[in-house]
């Protein structure tokens, strides 16, 4: 398949890290870098809780900001929970969706993500869906089977013609937070299958569809994995808590 012109995509993924004002500190240091940033799109994900002063921060600036999650109704008694709607009324750009840490350890399911992709869409956020295997399904040859039941399961309620909307992150679960990342090989092939699986839906959507790599993305990595073949960005985590070291993986994308 012809590579379309995607624009690439780095998303920081701060998880339970940064207050307030560490966040802001972290922006204060990183957005008079990112202003060279042209040609490469870059989103930050920080905990809720710091979500109204990093879009703040991010005013008049063209880096984004994005949640962790989401509920997908608009409101109801979902105690500790947040909605797509409190959201977009913060100004926040998108949401991850099915990171592998609240599949694993807050029990999040395909049938929960088959309902929250579509509401974040409708809500007018971009979702950035996370899929990958464990290592055990890895050895076992199961990778492709894992990754088109969460693709398949996760994206059954998106139309068609909204497909492209979505950012999908191909993060193996054995890569994340252990400083093993996939090889650029390794990522290359899970992206092209993943990308085929979109096509199987719908083909133009699979050409404009951003699928990035997240897992143990460095700066000393990133130029590598970023450069691999359809690979469309990255979701960093660890490496995007130092913005000297974030900067420079959004610089690898650019390449
Ligand atoms: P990591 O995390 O870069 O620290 O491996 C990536 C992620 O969880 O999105």
């Amino acid at each position: 398949m012809p590579d379309a012109p995607r624009t690439p995509l780095v998303a920081a993924n701060w998880k339970m890290n940064k207050t307030r004002a560490e966040a802001r500190a972290f922006l204060d240091s990183f957005l008079p870098q990112a202003a060279e940033l042209v040609g490469t799109d870059v989103a930050i994900c920080p905990p809720f809780t710091a979500l109204e002063a990093a879009i703040e921060r991010c005013g008049g600036t063209p880096v984004v900001v994005a949640a962790q999650n989401a509920h997908h109704e608009a409101s109801g008694a979902f105690t500790g929970e947040v909605s797509p709607t409190m959201l977009v009324e913060l100004g926040a750009w998108g949401a991850i969706a099915g990171h592998s840490e609240r599949r694993q350890l807050f029990g999040e399911t395909d049938a929960a993500l088959a309902l929250k992709v579509p509401a974040l869409l409708d809500a007018g956020l971009v979702p950035i869906l996370c899929v990958g295997e464990t290592e055990e399904e890895r050895d076992a040859g199961r990778t492709e089977e894992v990754l088109r039941r969460q693709v398949e399961a996760d994206l059954d309620g998106v139309e068609p013609a909204r497909l492209a909307e979505v950012v999908i992150a191909y993060e193996p679960v054995w890569a994340i937070g252990t400083g093993r990342n996939a090889t650029a090989a390794q990522a290359v092939d899970a992206i092209g299958f993943i990308r085929s699986l979109v096509s199987g839906r719908d083909r133009a959507a699979a050409e404009a569809v951003r699928i990035l790599y997240g897992g143990s993305v460095k700066a000393g990595n990133a130029a590598e994995l970023l450069g691999g073949e359809g690979i469309d960005g990255a979701l960093v985590g660890g490496a995007s808590l130092d913005p000297e070291e974030f900067v420079e993986i959004c610089r690898a994308a650019r390449q």
